[in-house]
């Protein structure tokens, strides 16, 4: 596989946004077959975690050659351990490597981790010179507008700093980690760090239409999109086709749709196993079939399933159900 580079990956950058417990291996192999033009970030991974060689973590590290460019996502406070866990990516092949300073939770800025780096960049700065330079794959930085509120000369500041430690690429979330998920995502911060910096900018924050894509672009090298696909991985085929000029005909109601939700399903089942797959599917079905008619049943029967034949038997009900309608019109 030819090695990855940020300078040289087309521009308008369309990226999935790491959503943990959400864009696994499974999630990331149907968005990308959907569409190549999108580059997809895995969920966040615990360097103390691969350390203590946890094999659970282990298995979140799953990928599929498929879903190249693959960045895998890292979390923790200790330069060495991102380091022993950086060759580990690298030797697995994966695109680039990303380290999360964003997280907002409590269980991961209680330990230093996340977006508690913002009060920390030195931290943050030694532990992208260390990484960058013990691996040959690009390491990138997600982050927040900063941690309490956002300070104009803070942010820059540690935008700037982990620039000049190695970042390749600054993925930005236009909120504070006060703001959790709350109020709406502002922008203006993250065009400014464009002006400033050398590295390229993603932007992040709310996208939930192509308009909105093209609307929030302007300067940037890039946006990520994260909550807006679940339940409608469509949307980032519909904007990768939309930056390249194409038309791209979405799925119009839930039966042109459940090949795609069948596939996803098959695959989670096949990488995690029947028990784990089920559980991990059961979110998404309830987010692909949200709106439609009858989907509340069909939710609860998801919710209620005991093996993957209960739920294949599920989706071959959605199906019967339209033949009934055709044959009723
Ligand atoms: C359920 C959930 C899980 C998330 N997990 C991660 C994660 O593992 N790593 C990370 O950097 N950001 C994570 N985020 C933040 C998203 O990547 C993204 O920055 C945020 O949702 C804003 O983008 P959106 O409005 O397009 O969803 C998560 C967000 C949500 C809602």
């Amino acid at each position: 596989m030819m090695p990855f580079s940020w300078d040289s990956w087309p521009r308008p950058i369309i990226a999935l946004a790491p959503l943990a417990g959400w864009t696994d291996s499974a999630y990331r192999q149907t968005v990308k077959k959907l569409t190549d033009g999108i580059v997809c970030f895995s969920e966040l991974t615990s360097v103390d975690a691969l350390h203590h060689k946890s094999n659970g973590t282990y298995r979140m590290l799953d990928w599929d050659p498929s879903e190249f460019p693959l960045i895998m996502q890292l979390f923790g406070k200790d330069a060495p351990f991102f380091v022993e866990a950086g060759k580990i990516l690298e030797d697995m092949g994966v695109a680039g490597i990303d380290i999360n300073m964003g997280c907002p939770t409590c269980k991961i800025t209680s330990n230093e981790c996340g977006s508690a780096l913002l009060r920390n960049p030195q931290l943050a700065a030694e532990i992208v010179y260390h990484l960058s330079r013990a691996v040959s794959v690009p390491v990138s930085v997600k982050t927040r507008l900063g941690y309490e509120r956002y300070d104009e000369k803070t942010f820059l500041n540690f935008c700037t700093g982990v620039q000049d430690a190695g970042a390749k690429l600054l993925s930005l979330h236009g909120r504070t980690r006060k703001q959790a998920f709350s109020g709406a995502a502002d922008w203006e911060p993250i065009y400014l760090a464009k002006s400033v910096l050398k590295i390229p900018i993603i932007g992040n924050g709310d996208i939930k239409t192509v308009d909105d894509a093209f609307g929030r672009l302007k300067t940037l090298d890039g946006v990520m999109i994260g909550r807006a696909t679940l339940g409608d991985p469509w949307l980032i085929a519909e904007i990768v086709a939309a930056v390249r000029g194409e038309t791209y005909v979405r799925p119009k109601d839930i039966w042109e749709k459940l090949p795609v939700i069948r596939e996803h399903f098959n695959l989670a089942v096949e990488i995690m196993g029947d028990r784990v797959g089920m559980n991990e599917m059961r979110k998404h079905l309830a987010a692909y079939i949200k709106g439609f008619f009858g989907a509340s049943d069909h939710v609860h029967g998801i919710m209620q399933a005991k093996s993957p034949a209960e739920v294949i038997a599920i989706f071959d009900a959605i199906e019967a159900s339209r033949e009934r309608l055709l044959a009723r019109a």
